[in-house]
């Protein structure tokens, strides 16, 4: 059999440059040891995120040059409606500039103060806008998910008697939706299985509460459905969206991850009653209602990136890339999240600076050794984004401490993969020479992960 090849030629190129170990330590110092704050430039491979990082295709770039800039009704609003409702099956539908926006506007709506929002391991910028509202987010992700080295096929699942328990404890008034996160971010790319949001359906059904997805990997999630969910081998990636939107009301969606634009977002919906609630909001923070934010040949672009993104050749050039990194990152020996997900290698940092204690940040730590080790930028997935709880003020040391390392879409070659892998293991061979770790000196009340200053204990 021959060996597995992406399925893209490279058009176009932008040039990278590596640095000496010496900048990076005057670099990362200035930055306060927050790889937010580090120029571009002084980045040789940039695994922030994998969100508008992506590169976009000759068919997406020609569809830029097809942008109707109307201010309404333009034909690209159209183009996008059509996508949405022929991939996902929504029929109403708000632009935003990003996913946080689309949760902004729909929680405007639905989300007030004293409610309490179930779902699965919330995006930061999610639970933000829920906590924000002096709303509750509360987790309800399977208990396998926590645990790294437990190889579940669908770890980004809904317990559902954790679920149930939320909805019986609270009246209905009280939760206006479940949220449904695909691939679950932050517990690792995780994938939802298709019976599991068949089953929260029946669920909030039964209590009368709307299920939304949050979308920004759902074509990644669809997937991971073909390869490992009993029934779905011969459908296409296509078919299986389909069917998972049958079990949404409604959806945002962070259009930078998996339809491969640069910005973008949405909020989807059945109801034409919230679409007319939400529209004002829409109008008011994001733009009027055939553009909220984007540009006509973004919402152009965006379309075209939702149909090359439900494609399995796409998705399986994608998600090998992840996994040729996770494997040679197992074979060193570096702990990482289990099963690979689909959007970026998580490392495990508990185990990786076991001697380093929890309040010292240990991915932080790890991301900052690995910047200095080759210009290479992670981000933390642990303490520092898990903020302070509202009422308390006290951290909140979540059960996972990673480092996650996000894979743009088309934008590197297993080449670079090979240097992260090596890196990264150099750190860890030297990893009882790191004797101390992080703490923080200045920090923003919420969503302090952005722009906390630290420095070395
Ligand atoms: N939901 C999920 C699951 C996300 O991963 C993100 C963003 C958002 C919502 C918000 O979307 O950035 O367009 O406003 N995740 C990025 C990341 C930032 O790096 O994982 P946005």
């Amino acid at each position: 059999e021959l060996p597995f090849a992406e399925s893209f030629k490279i058009k176009m190129v932008e040039t990278i440059r590596k640095s000496t170990r010496e900048e990076r330590e005057k670099w990362l110092k200035e930055a306060n040891y927050n790889l937010f704050n580090l120029k571009s430039d002084h980045v040789f491979i940039d695994l922030l995120t994998d969100s508008g990082t992506g590169a976009m295709s000759d068919k997406q770039w020609s569809e830029l040059m097809l942008g109707d800039e109307s201010y309404a009704g333009a034909r690209s609003y159209y183009k996008m409606k059509d996508a949405l409702k022929n991939i996902l099956g929504f029929d109403h539908f708000l632009p935003t500039h990003q996913g946080r926006a689309a949760e902004n506007v729909l929680f405007s709506v639905l989300v007030k103060e004293g409610d309490v929002v179930p779902g699965n391991s919330h995006f930061d910028t999610t639970k933000g806008h829920i906590e924000f509202r002096k709303a509750k987010a509360v987790d309800c992700t399977i208990d396998e998910a926590f645990d790294t080295l437990i190889d579940h096929p669908f770890k980004g699942n809904l317990d559902l008697v954790k679920l149930e328990s939320v909805l019986s404890t609270y009246p209905k008034e009280q939760i206006p939706m479940i949220i449904v996160t695909v691939t679950c971010n932050t517990s690792g790319g995780q994938p939802v299985s298709m019976a599991n949001m068949k089953a929260v359906k029946e669920l909030a059904d039964k209590y009368g509460i709307p299920v939304c997805f949050d979308s920004a990997r759902f074509a990644e999630n669809a997937y991971f459905i073909k390869l490992r969910e009993e029934g779905y081998q011969d459908k296409t990636i296509k078919e299986i969206v389909k069917e998972m939107y049958t079990y949404a009301d409604m959806a945002t969606m962070s259009s930078k991850k998996d339809a491969i634009v640069n910005m973008g977002g949405f909020i989807a919906m059945r109801d034409e009653n919230l679409w007319k609630q939400a529209s004002t909001y829409n109008i008011m923070f994001e733009g009027y209602v055939t553009y909220g934010g984007m540009s006509g040949r973004d919402m152009n672009a965006l379309a075209q990136g939702l149909d090359e993104g439900t494609e399995f050749e796409t998705l399986e050039t994608r998600i090998k890339q992840v996994e040729y990194l996770g494997e040679k990152l197992r074979s060193f020996g570096v702990p990482i999240q289990m099963p690979i997900g689909g959007h970026a290698i998580f490392v495990d940092a508990k185990k990786f600076l076991s001697h380093i204690p929890k309040e010292e940040y240990q991915a932080q730590t790890l991301g900052c050794e690995l910047y200095l080790e080759a210009g290479i930028r992670g981000v933390e997935i642990g303490a520092i984004l898990a903020d302070r709880d509202p009422e308390t003020r006290e951290n909140r040391y979540p059960k996972l401490e990673l480092l996650r390392l996000a894979i743009p879409r088309r934008t590197y070659t297993n080449n670079h993969m090979d240097v992260v892998a090596v890196a990264l293991k150099n750190v860890w061979d030297r990893r009882m020479d790191i004797k101390h770790g992080l703490k923080i000196v200045d920090e923003a009340p919420i969503m302090r992960h952005f722009t906390v200053q630290l420095e070395k204990v």
